[in-house]
């Protein structure tokens, strides 16, 4: 990786910006401003390579470069942060945890043993966040790729989430079930995104209150994105309806839209100066919304917050903020 020697830059860090909607996010920022310094956090090395090529083509900025990351497994996300910390790049403002996966056809578990979907869309990016607060300056910004299926007020056509406690999801009962393995799934990863903004807004509270350093934490709905990698388990006929017919579904009024769009959103949350201060809210695209009523629930934050302290056995001296 090539050291970076500059004063004046500043770093984001950009889970799954190998591809989709962190792609998109990675080039939006990179068109911004050569300030940035953009870190495609991925987990094959060959795909970040790949990526990192072809957003330096895309948008004439050189300071684009990529680690590997493997949310699946803790001490990957330990070693990458040490490596971050060591590494000489600019000074830390930013964390997009974006990278995000649906898993239908069973049970499978991190190399920690966690359910893979709970492991990954929400553990991983915990610990990661918690241990990069320490080597982070303010003003900083770190934003949760969330999703409108969190809400089971929401027409989706995802199963609701359903919360009862962090050491379920993490350890889910795998006995045989009425249920199909995909709805099994869609229902982990509706919950796994209601995760998100659990953590989100815990951890905004958490930083403002234990620090009162102007690191802001947001979440972030990019509604449907029909096409991307997230449905890759599905069978080659739903795939290629969601990948060639479903996009269409991006020109009706409705919340579905492209990766461009979606990542041009998820990028102002990094960028627009406007947002410089905003901390524990929830956007549907641009815009502020209210998220589900049970994403309030303090008390299944909480839980979440803790239980996953001791999963990810987070010690004192890892992170700034009490355990
Ligand atoms: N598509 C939608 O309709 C939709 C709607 C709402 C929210 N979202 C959210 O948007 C985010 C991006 O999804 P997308 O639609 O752009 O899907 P995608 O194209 O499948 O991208 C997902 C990214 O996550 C990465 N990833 C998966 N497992 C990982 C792991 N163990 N460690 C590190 N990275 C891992 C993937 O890496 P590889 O390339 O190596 O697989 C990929 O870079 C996700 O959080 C998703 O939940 C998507």
């Amino acid at each position: 990786m090539t050291v970076i020697n500059n004063a004046t830059l500043k770093s984001v860090i950009i889970t799954g910006g190998n591809t989709g909607l962190g792609y998109q996010c990675a080039y939006n920022i990179a068109l911004s401003s050569q300030d940035w310094h953009i870190i495609i956090a991925c987990r094959d090395p060959e795909k970040g390579i790949e990526a990192v090529n072809r957003l330096k083509t895309e948008t004439r900025n050189n300071n684009i470069s990529t680690m590997e990351l493997d949310l699946a497994s803790l001490s990957c996300v330990r070693k990458f942060v040490t490596v971050f910390s060591t590494a000489g790049l600019p000074q830390l403002q930013a964390i997009v945890c974006n990278a995000g996966l649906q898993i239908i056809n069973g049970t499978t578990y991190t190399s920690d043993g966690f359910e893979m979907t709970f492991g990954v869309n929400h553990l991983g990016h915990f610990l990661l966040v918690n241990l990069l607060l320490k080597v982070m300056s303010a003003p900083g910004r770190i934003v949760f790729v969330s999703s409108g299926t969190h809400d089971p007020q929401q027409v989706t056509g995802m199963p609701s989430s359903v919360y009862v406690n962090a050491h379920k999801l993490a350890y889910p009962d795998t006995e045989v079930s009425d249920e199909s393995a995909a709805l099994i799934g869609r229902r982990r990863y509706s919950t796994s995104k209601l995760c998100n903004i659990y953590c989100t807004y815990e951890l905004a509270c958490r930083i403002q209150k234990e620090t009162g350093r102007n690191i802001t934490a947001n979440a972030f709905d990019p509604g449907l994105m029909p096409g991307t990698g997230l449905a890759r388990q599905v069978n080659p006929v739903v795939f290629f309806v969601w990948k060639y017919i479903m996009p269409v579904m991006t020109l009706l009024p409705i919340n579905a839209h492209t990766t461009k769009k979606s990542g041009k959103a998820l990028a102002a949350l990094v960028i627009n100066p406007e947002l410089s201060t905003v901390t524990g809210k929830y956007f549907e695209g641009l815009k502020e919304i209210k998220s589900s009523v049970q994403s309030y629930n303090r008390e299944n934050a909480k839980d979440l917050w803790k239980t996953s302290v001791n999963l990810v056995k987070l010690s004192r001296d890892e992170t700034i903020l009490s355990l």
